[in-house]
């Protein structure tokens, strides 16, 4: 398992944080997780960076990020939701190891991330309505490209970690 890689992907709010940090301790792994990178690489949120730049240049800067993480091995790395959305970045997150999507019904996303005011695609005046906009778009490639699928929306963080390292398991 050293070796490997586990990439979380899946929408805004499903858990790829904290389900993450907990199976990197789990597994031994380093926890990374592209948003912060990309925060801490750009000296400001990704709500200045959408609103300041826009969000292709986000989507580039996310591009480079996982660039560089594809060189590189044993990291639990949480991916933005919207990483998915270039198949090239899907192709270098393939290399990098199991693909494991996290999943959550739109009520309970809309209710986890309704009070963060932090994703810039949700802030606007039905942000309910745009989840389900954004989730008919993007199912089916998250869906697609997905080694495993978790629905987080009755799970607690630990058990769905679980259920990842039970996975896992199975693969070695
Ligand atoms: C985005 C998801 C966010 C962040 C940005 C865009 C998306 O990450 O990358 O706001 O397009 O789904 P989280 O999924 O970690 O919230």
């Amino acid at each position: 398992m050293k070796s490997k890689n586990v990439i979380l992907i899946g929408f805004m709010g499903v858990g790829k944080t904290e389900i993450g940090k907990k199976l990197a301790e789990k597994l031994g792994l380093a926890y990374i997780d592209t948003d912060d990178i990309i925060e801490s690489r750009a000296g400001k949120t990704i709500n200045n960076i959408f609103t300041e730049e826009g969000e292709a240049v986000f989507r580039d800067i996310e591009s480079g990020i996982l660039d560089e993480l594809a060189g590189k091995s044993g990291q639990v790395v949480s991916t933005g939701g919207g990483m998915i959305l270039r198949p090239e970045n899907v192709k270098k997150m393939k290399g990098m190891g199991p693909l494991v999507l996290l999943w959550a019904s739109p009520e309970v996303i809309h209710e986890r991330v309704k009070n963060a005011g932090t994703r810039p695609l949700l802030n606007v005046p039905d942000p309910m309505k745009k989840i389900d906009e954004i989730l008919e778009f993007r199912t089916p490639i998250y869906k697609s490209v997905a080694d495993l699928e978790v629905d987080t929306s009755r799970l607690s963080p630990e058990e769905a970690c679980n259920k990842i390292v039970e996975f896992l398991g199975k693969g070695k």
